[in-house]
C-alpha cells in the first residue's frame, strides 16, 4: 500500500513538474513575442482637417463599423474585462486625459497602431484587429484621429493587458498573434470609394469591418485570432440566402436571426454594427449578396488577407 502511494506521489510530482516546464516555455515564448519591438516601420503622416464634418465622420466610424469604441469603451477611456485564465483583457484609454494618449500623440502614431499594430513604445499590439482595420482609407484614419483629439478627455489609468496561462499558451502557439509579426506592412489601402449605398462602398466597409472574421472571401470558418470558445463565423456567401435587406439590418442591429434565434454577440460585434446607418447597411447588403457562392471555410488567408 505504502509503495503504491509512493508511486502515485512520484507520478503526481512528475506531472506537476511537466506542467510547470510546459507553462514556463509558454511564458518565455509569449513574452518574447509581446516584447519584440518594430522600430523600422513608420506610420503615414496624413493630412488632417479638423473641421466638424471630419469629427462627425470619425465619430460615426469609431462608434460603428471601425469598432474602436466597441473595445475601447463608449467614452473611449478604456475597459477591463476579466477573462482569466485567458487574460485580463485591459484595453487602453485613448482619450487625451490622464492615463490616456500623450498630448503630442500624432496622426502618424495613430496610423502606425491602426494599420501596422505598433504602439508608441514600438512594441506590437495583440487582439486589436489590424488585419482588417488596415483597410481603412487615409481620410478615414485622419477623421478618426480628428475625432479622438476632439473627444472629452477622461482621466482613467488602465493596467496594461496581461495574459493568463491560457493566453500565453495561445500566443506561444500563434493562435493569438502579435499583429506586426503577421500583417503585411507594404499593404496600401486604395482611395475610399464615394459614400453611397453601392456594392463598391459596401466592399470597402466589409473589408474594414467584416472580412477579418468572416474570412477574405466571406466563406467563414473558425474566427481568426478570436476566443477559441466562439462559434465559427458563418459563410456569408450562402447564409444570406434566407435574409432580406430588412432582416439583415435587424440582425446587425439586434443580433436576432430571421428565425428568431439570437447570435453570440460576444463573437459577432453587434455592439458596433448596431451603430451603422441605413446607407451602410444597404451598401453592405448590395456587396455581400453580389459575391459568388463559395464553399465554407475556403479562404486563402495568406494571399488575400496579407498575413504572412
Ligand atoms: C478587438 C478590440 C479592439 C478594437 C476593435 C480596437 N482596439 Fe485599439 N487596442 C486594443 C487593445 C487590446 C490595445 C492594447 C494592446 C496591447 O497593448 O497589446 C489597443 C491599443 C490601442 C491604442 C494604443 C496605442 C499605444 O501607442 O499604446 C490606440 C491609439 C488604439 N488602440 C486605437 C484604436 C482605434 C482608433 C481603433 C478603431 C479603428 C481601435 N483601437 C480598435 C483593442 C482594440
Ligand atoms: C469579431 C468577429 C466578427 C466580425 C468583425 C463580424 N462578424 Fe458576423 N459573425 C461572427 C460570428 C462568430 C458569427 C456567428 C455567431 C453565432 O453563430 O452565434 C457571426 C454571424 C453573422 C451573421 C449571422 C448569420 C446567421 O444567420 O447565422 C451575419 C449575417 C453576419 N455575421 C454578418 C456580419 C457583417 C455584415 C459584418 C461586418 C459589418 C460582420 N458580420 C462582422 C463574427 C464576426
Amino acid at each position: 500500500m505504502k509503495n503504491v502511494l509512493k508511486w502515485i506521489g512520484l507520478g503526481a510530482s512528475a506531472l506537476i513538474l511537466f506542467v510547470l516546464v510546459v507553462f514556463g516555455y509558454f511564458h518565455v515564448s509569449s513574452s518574447n513575442k509581446t516584447s519584440s519591438t518594430y522600430a523600422g516601420i513608420k506610420g503615414k503622416n496624413l493630412y488632417v482637417t479638423a473641421d466638424s464634418a471630419a469629427i462627425e465622420r470619425g465619430k460615426h466610424l469609431a462608434h460603428g463599423l471601425a469598432g474602436c469604441a466597441g473595445c475601447h469603451g463608449d467614452d473611449l477611456a478604456g475597459m477591463s474585462t476579466d477573462m482569466r485564465p485567458l487574460a485580463m483583457f485591459n484595453v487602453p484609454n485613448i482619450t487625451q486625459g490622464v492615463g490616456g494618449l500623450p498630448p503630442d500623440y500624432s496622426v502618424q502614431d495613430l496610423d502606425l497602431v491602426v494599420r501596422h499594430g505598433i504602439k508608441r513604445d514600438k512594441t506590437g499590439v495583440i487582439i486589436m484587429p489590424v488585419y482588417h482595420n488596415n483597410r481603412i482609407a487615409d481620410e478615414d484614419i485622419a477623421a478618426i484621429y480628428t475625432y479622438l483629439m476632439s473627444a472629452p478627455k477622461i482621466n482613467r489609468k488602465i493596467e496594461p493587458l496581461s495574459l493568463g496561462p491560457i493566453g500565453k499558451m495561445l500566443v506561444a502557439r500563434d493562435q493569438v498573434v502579435v499583429m506586426p509579426a503577421v500583417v503585411n506592412h507594404n499593404f496600401k489601402p486604395g482611395a475610399r470609394p464615394g459614400i453611397a449605398p453601392t456594392a463598391e462602398y459596401g466592399k470597402y466597409l466589409a473589408e474594414v469591418a467584416c472580412m477579418g472574421c468572416h474570412a477574405p472571401n466571406y466563406s467563414g470558418g473558425p474566427v481568426f485570432n478570436g476566443d477559441p470558445s466562439w462559434p465559427p463565423a458563418p459563410n456569408l456567401t450562402t447564409k444570406l440566402d434566407r435574409y432580406t435587406l430588412e432582416s439583415f439590418v435587424a440582425l446587425l442591429k439586434t443580433g436576432i436571426r430571421p428565425d428568431g434565434t439570437t447570435i453570440d454577440a460576444k463573437a459577432m460585434p453587434v455592439r458596433d454594427t448596431k451603430n451603422a446607418d441605413s446607407l451602410e447597411y444597404a451598401a453592405l447588403w448590395n456587396y455581400i449578396t453580389s459575391l459568388p457562392k463559395v464553399p465554407d471555410a475556403s479562404a486563402n488567408w495568406k494571399d488575400e488577407l496579407m498575413i504572412k
